[in-house]
């Protein structure tokens, strides 16, 4: 049995379409991340399984009961948004038990989970202070602490590190994980920060325009990324374009401009012979020189130093715009430079060619 269940789940805003058709199944205990552009409906899902609003068309469980039309507090979810909405005349203890007394618990009980929460959060030493005397990764900790203290079936976050700074970011997405996972919560969280999407979740939902493109495990989504948008959405994505030319069971060839390609493995979609289409390999896979497998010749178009790395911007041989990482310690090539990429046919896929579109 699944904790959240969307079924068919449609919501226009007038002539906006905000969800078109959404399909999604949470278990219990999992965390699953909607993870997409602004405006792809990301908030809207979310407030549907809170219940703040209402389906057009489709159905929602929690818990294997239908609450499409029951109120938002008679449904057992604990909701963070990203704007903390904190009661600014309450203190922090206060703003933690304020949804236990709205749901008629007693005062010791609630005295003594709000205690627990705080602990939780690492918050005791400031339970007397106001909103207002709190900095921002704090204030979100509150919010956390007053979303889990109702013991809510299903806990929904709605982007709830997106006003802090990058550091901030990452302690409370430890911290956040760390809450999740001691409760053992299922947890339903929003973000278009693809990097906190696959450090976080058990599994991403890509959303496009209203719909879920891919949902999968943050490994097979960023190996395995069924199109050209969640490749390029999820990490950066070498694109070539070529003509499969013939295969052998999981192996194939490809060619462009004469120069051909192997891609091994088995692939997501089928592809037959003489079809147009993309091969794809991530930067991490491009050896710069030669280090078998697959080789192209390309331009240095620029270098940039990120530490750890060298990122190298490059120009393909019909100037498709590659991305390569060269690790620092290892020789680096020169901006202008001509230089040969190695990449292994088993690190290579193919994707269909896709017509750009809106959204
Ligand atoms: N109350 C509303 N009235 C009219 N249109 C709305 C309303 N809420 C959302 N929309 C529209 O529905 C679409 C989806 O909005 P939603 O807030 O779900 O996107 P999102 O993925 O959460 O975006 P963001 O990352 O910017 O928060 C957008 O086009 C938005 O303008
Ligand atoms: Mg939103």
């Amino acid at each position: 049995m699944s904790d959240v269940l969307l079924e068919q789940v449609r919501k226009a805003y007038g002539g906006v379409v905000a969800v078109r058709g959404v399909d999604l199944r949470v278990a219990p205990g999992e965390f699953v991340t909607l993870l997409g552009p602004s405006g792809c409906g990301k908030t809207t899902c979310l407030r549907m399984v809170a219940g703040f609003v209402e389906p057009d068309t489709g159905r929602i469980l929690i818990g294997g009961k239908d609450v499409t039309h029951v109120p938002p507090y008679r449904r057992n979810t604990g909701m963070v948004f990203q704007s903390y909405a904190l009661f600014p005349h309450l203190t922090v203890a206060a703003n933690i038990a304020f949804g236990m007394q709205m749901r008629g618990v007693g005062r010791s009980d609630a005295d003594q989970r709000t205690k627990e929460a705080l602990r939780l959060v690492q918050l005791e030493a400031l339970a007397g202070r106001y909103p207002a005397e709190l900095s921002g990764g704090q204030k979100q900790r509150v919010a956390l602490a007053r979303a889990v203290v109702i013991r809510p079936q299903v806990l929904l976050l709605d982007e709830p590190l997106g006003a802090l700074d990058l550091k901030l970011r990452e302690e409370l997405q430890v911290e956040i994980k760390r809450v999740q996972s001691a409760l053992g919560i299922t947890t339903l969280f929003v973000t278009h920060d693809q990097g906190e999407a696959l450090g976080m979740s058990d599994r991403v939902a890509v959303m496009r325009g209203g719909e879920i493109v891919q949902i999968d495990t943050p490994t097979a989504l960023y190996e395995r990324p069924n199109s050209m948008y969640v490749a390029n959405f999820v990490g950066r994505t070498n694109l070539i374009e070529v003509v499969l030319k013939d295969r052998e069971g999981d192996s194939m060839r490809v060619e462009a401009n004469g120069a051909t390609f192997s891609v091994a493995g088995p692939q997501d979609a089928a592809f037959s012979v003489g079809e147009r289409c993309l091969l794809a390999t991530r930067p991490e896979h491009f050896t710069i020189g030669l280090g078998g497998g697959n080789v192209l010749t390309a331009n240095v178009l620029d270098v940039s130093y990120r530490g750890s790395i060298w990122n190298v911007e490059l120009s393909g041989p019909r100037n498709e715009s590659l991305n390569a990482q060269v690790r620092s310690g290892q020789p680096v090539p020169q901006k202008g430079e001509a230089v040969t990429l190695s990449f292994p046919p088993a690190r290579c896929f193919l994707l269909k060619m896709e017509q750009p579109r809106a959204s």
